[in-house]
Order: C-alpha cells, then sequence, then structure tokens
C-alpha cells in the first residue's frame, strides 16, 4: 500500500506542509506504510499553451505517483473563504488527460493559525474533487484551528488532542480503504 500528499501551500514553512508531513510520518512509523509528499512546487500556472507543446515533466511525475498511490491526502490552507489558488492549479493540472484522479480515494486536511479550522476550504475542495469522480473520504476530519499553539517552531506536536485526533484518524482511513 501507498499513501501519498499534496500540499497547497508553496511556503517553505508551511502550517499545512508541516501537518501533512506529521500524517504522513506517523502512517509510515505506526503503520509501516510506504508514504510521500509528492512534490507539486514547480508547477506552473495552467496555460493550455504550455500543454499543447509539452505536459511539464513534474506534472508527469505527479500523475504517476497518484495512479500508484491507494489513498491522496490534500493539505490545503485556507485563503478568503476557501482553500487556496496554488490547490485549485494543481487540480487543475492533474485532471488533465491521462485521467488519474477519478475513483482515486482521497481525504481533504487543513489547519490554520486561525480559528476556521478551514470548514469552508475543506468544504469547496471536497466539492472539486466530488465532481472529478474522485472518492473522497467524509471521514476523518483533520481541520485544526489555532495550529501555531499546537505545534512548536521546529514542527513537532505539542497538543496532546491533536496528535490523538491524528491517531484516531489514521485508523478510521485505514479501515476505509482497506476494505
Ligand atoms: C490571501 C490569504 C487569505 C487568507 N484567508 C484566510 C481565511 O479565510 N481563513 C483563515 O483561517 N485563514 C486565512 N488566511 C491565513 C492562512 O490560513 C495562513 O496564512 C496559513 O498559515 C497559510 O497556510 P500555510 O501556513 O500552510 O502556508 C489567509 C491568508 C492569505 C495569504
Amino acid at each position: 500500500m501507498k499513501i501519498s500528499g499534496i500540499c497547497g501551500s508553496l511556503r517553505k514553512n508551511s502550517w499545512n506542509n508541516i501537518l501533512l508531513k506529521i500524517v504522513l510520518n506517523k502512517i509510515a512509523k505506526n503503520k509501516k506504510i510506504n508514504t510521500e509528499i509528492i512534490n507539486v512546487s514547480n508547477f506552473p500556472l495552467y496555460n493550455a499553451d504550455i500543454e499543447s507543446i509539452k505536459t511539464p515533466e513534474d506534472v508527469i511525475q505527479a500523475k504517476s505517483k497518484i495512479q500508484k498511490s491507494d489513498l491522496i491526502i490534500f493539505s490545503s490552507p485556507a485563503y478568503n473563504g476557501s482553500y487556496s489558488g496554488v490547490m485549485k492549479n494543481i487540480v487543475d493540472w492533474l485532471s488533465r488527460s491521462p485521467q488519474v484522479l477519478p475513483d482515486k480515494n482521497a481525504l481533504v486536511i487543513g489547519c490554520t493559525p486561525g480559528m476556521s479550522g478551514t470548514l469552508l476550504g475543506y468544504t469547496h475542495l471536497n466539492q472539486l474533487l466530488f465532481g472529478l469522480g474522485v472518492n473522497v473520504l467524509s471521514q476523518p476530519r483533520i481541520l485544526v484551528s489555532s495550529i501555531n499553539k499546537k505545534l512548536d517552531t521546529d514542527g513537532n506536536l505539542i497538543d496532546e488532542d491533536l496528535e490523538l485526533l491524528i491517531e484516531k484518524s489514521i485508523e478510521t482511513i485505514l479501515d476505509k480503504i482497506t476494505i
């Protein structure tokens, strides 16, 4: 089994990337499952002119990794009451032929230093993926408010409740995708 992650923030110290890493590392360590964060940082802004010449190599590589994964975890920041534009651009590239998203298992997660827990962004991204035929898991929900108080500056979890939520969530995820 393989579980991969995609982050919708390009920021070096992105909380969403740290959260994704924590979840994937716990899956790899506790469940001995192969995990990877797919590099999407060099995807250009979608432009059909670029695509008509050649699909960028990073997009081809990412699609190949998705094809070989049993679950994709999408971790996106909340931007203006939705998910990030970076994430939309990633999904736009990934949605192009040859299709790799339909029927793929996916889970959306997210975190914010604010109080919203990224709920609107989570809902919108679920809707986008559902429309593309992705098998989006409606549970568990790893949506985190005040993330800056739950991780230290090195990206270590310092909040017991969040650690417990992530551990329980991993059990739920594996139950759902190994049926
Ligand atoms: C353009 C913009 C819009 C934002 N809108 C929201 C928002 O609607 N809700 C929220 O909780 N945080 C919002 N934020 C704060 C981000 O969630 C915060 O910067 C977060 O740390 C970004 O994710 P990252 O750390 O993974 O890069 C916004 C930030 C930016 C730059």
